[in-house]
């Protein structure tokens, strides 16, 4: 509930941002069909529709598919779903575009390839707006807010504070928030990056690892459907935010769908699509 009404929040906060630029820029005039109601010389240069996209009519879509509930492979499919599905779908039709999904990379290659520019037109994979990504690419508006969990075997006796310890192996996924946490929290413990997260949580389960950090709503999903033997040691308040990546290279794009996203959040789709996705769970508070 809390986490509802702080998303909420958020996005009256979006909503609000989104009210002053176009009470800004509204100047009288309709805000579409600038074709019929604008004379701008270069079309190109219009202020509305004059992103590119890899593929004509498309939005071309890259993420890491091991990240349910926001991006996931039921097993034998290679049809992506989750959160973030819904979300890039229903942005590509409000866009007049079909949407589809690139097969799964690394997700540390993400804001690469889009920064790169040429495969995908974004990428959508839960992940969290900062500074230091935000100079190689630009975000959309916040779309999620979201913390880490740190999880344990349901057995062990480890806290926060023995997991910092030399002969205390910490596992996350390469390139992620949980990954910045554990080096910043946790320096005296190891570190094991890895690229597939159920792989990780697999190596707690068997004893491999001490503990995992990753995204709380991924741990819930997770330690639900899959790692019952798992627990959620602690609910680490990160306060992170989901943002859209998007080249630097193609403002108008980023501009359109931080229009659809006000529109989703306004029309109650994104809270549809929450109530669709997310797993309830009992989390202790760090
Ligand atoms: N929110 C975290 C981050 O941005 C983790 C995202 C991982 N996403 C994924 N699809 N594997 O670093």
């Amino acid at each position: 509930m809390k986490k509802r009404s702080s998303i909420v929040a958020l996005f009256a906060c979006v909503l609000g941002v989104v009210a002053l630029v176009l009470a800004g820029c509204g100047g009288g005039g309709s805000t579409e069909s600038s074709s019929t109601s604008s004379t701008n010389e270069s079309a190109a240069t219009s202020t509305k529709g004059s992103y590119t996209l890899v593929k004509d009519g498309t939005l071309t879509c890259v993420s890491e598919l091991g990240f349910a509930p926001f991006e996931y492979l039921e097993a034998g499919s290679t049809e992506p779903i989750g959160y973030d599905i819904d979300v890039a779908n229903e942005i590509a039709k409000r866009l007049g575009l079909s949407c589809s999904f690139l097969p799964s990379q690394d997700f540390d290659s993400l804001v690469p390839t889009i920064k790169e520019g040429g495969k995908a037109d974004i990428a959508i994979a839960g992940i969290t707006i900062s500074d230091d990504r935000a100079k190689e690419i630009d975000f959309s508006d916040p779309y999620f807010e979201s913390n880490l969990a740190l999880i344990v075997k349901s057995d062990s006796k480890e806290t926060a504070e023995t997991l910092n310890a030399k002969d205390k192996k910490v596992a996350c996924q390469t390139g992620t928030t949980g990954d910045a946490w554990i080096e910043e929290n946790l320096p005296d413990a190891e570190k094991v990056p890895l690229t597939d997260i159920s792989a990780g949580l697999a190596g707690v389960s068997t004893g491999s690892y001490d503990a995992y950090v990753v995204d709380l709503p991924v741990a819930k999903k997770n330690l639900s459907d899959s790692f019952t033997d798992l627990t959620i040691l602690e609910e680490i308040a990160t306060g992170e935010q989901y943002g859209i990546a998007v080249s630097k290279n193609n403002p108008e794009l980023t501009k359109a769908i931080n229009g659809a996203l006000a529109e989703m959040q306004s029309d109650g789709t994104l809270q549809k699509i929450w109530d669709k996705w997310m797993v309830e769970a009992d989390v202790p508070e760090e």
